[in-house]
């Protein structure tokens, strides 16, 4: 079996001004967090809103600083946007992409995401491409194929070689902010059935070392638990990871 390592990611949203950042940022160093993590074999990232990503990435030791989006053009007419130039400059080499707050209010579709994904890697990104069903179509049991459906858009016309660049975070609509975190073994499954799609598009090298999150209200209380499932290889977390303590509380307890 290959041994992947753990992934947990803050997604800040639109939450903490610069100063907020710079306490956060203050704390964590306190706590030698990235090195405490470092030593339990989790990689720690954060993605702040744009105004804070130079503050967090100056301030944070060792974190890595992810954006939130970005858009798939270098440059031009596309006002409230920036570019993986702009993310470049400021050191940024991560972004999340099709998260479902973009997906529900802004009308992102997978193929959007999909020309997104194409630009940072062809930039050497790290892309974090978030997949999940509604409750709705968790109801109407379409939970796989809407995954199938997503992972396949998503992540179409993708070489091989850049696919490792790729993390998936499955993260169930009904369980963002809701407190309805789904079951370890929901997680599980879900996770597993998203390396076997990567497995028939790619090979099972890009599989076996893909990481894949789960997210959607992981708190410090239920992380271990995620954690502990052989196809789940981190968290994206909201609410849990805007405090330095209780980001603190979910290394602790990985
Ligand atoms: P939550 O958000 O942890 O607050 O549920 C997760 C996410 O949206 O990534």
């Amino acid at each position: 079996m290959v041994s992947r390592k753990k992934l947990l990611m803050g997604n800040w949203k639109m939450n903490h001004t610069i100063s907020d950042t710079i306490s956060f940022s203050k704390a964590i160093n306190d706590f030698n967090l990235v090195d405490v993590a470092s030593k339990k074999g989790i990689i720690l990232a954060i993605a702040p809103t744009y105004l804070s990503l130079d503050t967090l990435k100056k301030n944070a030791k060792g974190l890595i600083v992810s954006s939130q989006d970005c858009h798939y053009a270098s440059h031009g007419a596309f006002t409230s946007s920036i570019s993986v130039d702009m993310l470049k400059e400021i050191g940024v080499t991560w972004s999340i992409i099709g998260h479902s707050e973009k997906r529900q209010y802004e009308g992102e579709t997978d193929l959007d995401c999909n020309r997104k994904i194409k630009t940072l890697l062809d930039n050497d990104f790290t892309a974090v491409y978030c997949v999940g069903e509604t409750s709705k179509e968790y109801d109407d049991n379409l939970t796989k194929d809407v995954i199938l459906s997503q992972v396949r858009t998503g992540l179409q016309n993708i070489d091989s070689s850049k696919a490792k660049n790729v993390v998936i975070a499955y993260e169930p609509v009904w369980s963002i902010g809701t407190g309805k975190n789904a079951s370890k073994e929901i997680a599980q499954d879900i996770c597993s059935y998203i390396r076997s799609i990567i497995k028939d598009m790619f090979n099972k090298d890009v599989a076996d070392n893909m990481l894949i999150l789960y997210g959607g209200s992981v708190k410090p209380e239920n992380i271990h638990d995620y954690l502990a499932c052989s196809d789940v290889d981190g968290a994206l977390v909201g609410g849990a990871s805007l405090k330095a303590d209780s980001f603190k509380a979910l290394v602790d307890n990985i």
